[in-house]
């Protein structure tokens, strides 16, 4: 007969949040993704989140300057993931906000306070049950101080041009280096330079610059640090 030896917890693989935060086309998204599907977490694309209630703005028609309506009409906004897919009041709209028009306006959507603030209590939220790669730009700072594990991801910017280019030219979008370049550059200046939640290195995130590393070899390193981290908040 088995006797039960209370003293023996049973070993319980810790799951823990990791923040992927930095500028545009640096890489996070597919990075993010990829490290999920390998440690069994969830992936949460938080730019997705900021890119549908832009979309939910054009379809409505709402001007987003006028920061009132924009107020009052977040309260009819669901946001939900299918997958890793994001939905707007439960239709996947995955592909269409990744549009250029959704392009156009995210970034100064994506200044507006009651918009981050709405944003950020559903990440929040998803963050709770732990196991949970999100990335974005405000995820180490604001959404999860906390995080175990916090990577900001960098690469040069003729890099970041060259994948962004060739990402639209497979898209079948024409476009010049030149133009990736200039909304590249603009975006960073409204992402890190918005008084609301900027684009910023947590003090204590780990920075990756990825411009010569294939994403195996990216994953390879933060496995590492989650084993590191995982070890050290253990118990036994
Ligand atoms: O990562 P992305 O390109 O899909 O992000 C779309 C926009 O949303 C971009 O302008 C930055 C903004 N964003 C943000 O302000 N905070 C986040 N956590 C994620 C994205």
């Amino acid at each position: 007969m088995h006797t039960l030896n209370k003293n023996k917890r049973k070993q319980v693989k810790r799951k823990i949040n990791i923040a992927i935060d930095g500028f545009s086309s640096t890489g996070k998204s597919t990075l993010a993704k990829k490290l999920a599907e390998q440690l069994a977490y969830t992936y949460i694309d938080s730019g997705a989140m900021y890119r549908a209630i832009a979309l939910y703005f054009l379809r409505h028609d709402i001007d987003y300057e006028d920061h009132e309506e924009v107020a009052k009409v977040l309260p009819n906004i669901t946001l939900s993931f299918e997958g890793q897919e994001i939905c707007l009041n439960n239709e996947n709209v995955d592909a269409e906000v990744r549009t250029l028009k959704v392009a156009n306006i995210v970034s100064p959507v994506a200044t507006i306070p009651s918009v981050r603030d709405f944003c950020v209590a559903q990440q929040q939220a998803f963050g709770k049950k732990k196991g949970v790669v999100m990335d974005g730009r405000d995820i180490g700072t604001v959404v999860f101080p906390q995080a175990e594990l916090k990577i900001f991801l960098g690469a040069s910017e003729e890099v970041r041009v060259e994948r962004r280019y060739l990402e639209l030219k497979y898209k079948g979008q024409e476009v010049s280096r030149e133009d990736v370049r200039t909304n590249l550059l603009k975006r960073d200046e409204i992402d890190a330079n918005r008084e609301y939640n900027p684009l910023r290195k947590a003090e204590d995130a780990i920075e990756l610059d990825n411009s010569a590393l294939s994403v195996s070899e990216q994953i390879d390193f933060i496995v590492n640090w989650v084993n590191d981290r995982v070890a050290s908040i253990e118990i036994d």
